[in-house]
């Protein structure tokens, strides 16, 4: 090859540059080789630098020439690229194993005290109760005073409920606690319409009780309400054996046994059959037979007088029940803390 024939010598760096791309294994290096062979300092620019020296008959054939080869390396270039990065495309689908189980997206679901609620609710919606909710943050009045609790009495004491600092936005009811029962709720509805009343009131509760297997600071209640001329102790015990049995199946058996509560006279407890030994006696039920699972009565005549209702117009049947007590008998968990750890493991069963 003579230096001095720049065809022979384009012809040579024509080859060299072919091959070059030609060998080109990874897009990294294509876009050196670019920029080598190409770019504004590459060598097709340094050899058209080299054309200044020709004579001007010559440099026209030469100048064609160079345009051509400029040309090719180009298209030689773009397709090497696309071949490349087809390439690289087709390795990375394999290296994924595409018959691998994917990762499947986890369902959330109802917690089962939420679940249990809704069930209660709707077993008294079909018989024609209405649903009805009130405040977390209570007065004194509704939770205690007009509920027929006096001052005195030891459930109002501090270590019984929990009182909040901030000032009371309305005094003559009392300082704000977070309320310990759903009860309060019957004198929110009571005061603002009349009989007939015929309403049930899910929510939350608060007790300041250290926390064991059976007590949580916090827990659920379902609170119920008739008020209506002729209500009798009759209509409780039939109400309440329809959804107990409802709830726990149409074997239970149910028994009322006398207790005290302020806002209803006479008061009862009710308790179902130990649905693990039916009433044998085993460990759940302390060997009674028995377990309680609410608090009913005739609604008190001075809670009726709190919300203007005369007593000797209209009387009314109470009740209210813990659902997580209710829970855990339905399905044999023997410590209320297991709803509220959020262990994934016990709340994906429900
Ligand atoms: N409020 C009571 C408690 O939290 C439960 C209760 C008992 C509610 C009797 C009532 C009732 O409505 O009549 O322990």
């Amino acid at each position: 090859m003579s230096d001095a024939d720049p065809l022979a010598r384009l012809a040579a760096l024509e080859a060299e540059l072919t091959a070059q791309l030609s060998d080109a294994e990874s897009l990294d290096e294509l876009e050196s080789l670019r920029i080598a062979i190409l770019g504004r300092k590459g060598q097709l620019a340094e050899f058209t630098k080299s054309l200044g020296a020709l004579p001007d008959t010559a440099r026209p054939v030469v100048g064609q020439r160079l345009n051509a080869v400029k040309a090719k390396l180009t298209a030689l270039l773009d397709e090497k690229r696309s071949l490349l990065s087809r390439q690289g495309a087709q390795a990375a689908v394999g290296r994924a194993d595409i018959t691998l189980p994917g990762t499947a997206p986890a369902l959330g679901r109802h917690h089962p005290i939420t679940r249990l609620l809704g069930e209660v609710c709707q077993a008294f919606e079909s018989l024609g109760f209405e649903i009805v909710e009130g405040p977390e943050v209570e007065f004194e009045y509704y939770n205690f005073e007009a509920l027929n609790i006096p001052a005195q009495h030891p459930s109002r004491d501090a270590f019984d409920t929990f009182y909040l600092d901030e000032p009371s936005p309305q005094p003559k009811k009392g300082g704000l606690l977070l309320r310990s029962h759903t009860s309060p709720v019957q004198i929110r509805v009571m005061e603002h319409r009349q009989p007939p009343v015929r309403v049930v009131v899910p929510g939350r509760v608060f007790r300041p009780d250290a926390a064991d297997a059976s007590h949580s600071f916090m827990f659920h209640q379902v609170e119920g309400l008739v008020v209506d001329r002729g209500i009798t102790m009759a209509h409780l015990k039939g109400l309440l054996t329809v959804l107990l049995k409802r709830l726990f199946g149409p074997a239970t058996a149910t028994r009322f046994r006398p207790h005290y509560f302020p806002f209803t006279e006479p008061s009862a407890e009710v308790d179902i059959a130990c649905l693990l030994c039916r009433g044998s006696g085993c460990s759940v039920c302390g060997q009674k037979g028995w377990v309680e699972v609410l608090g009913c009565g005739m609604v008190h005549p001075n809670v009726f007088r709190h919300v203007g209702y005369d007593p000797r117009e209209v009387t009314g049947l109470a009740f209210g029940l813990g659902i997580e007590r209710l829970a855990m008998l339905r399905s044999g968990i023997n410590d209320i803390r297991l709803f509220f750890e959020n262990d994934a493991r016990l709340l994906a069963q429900f």
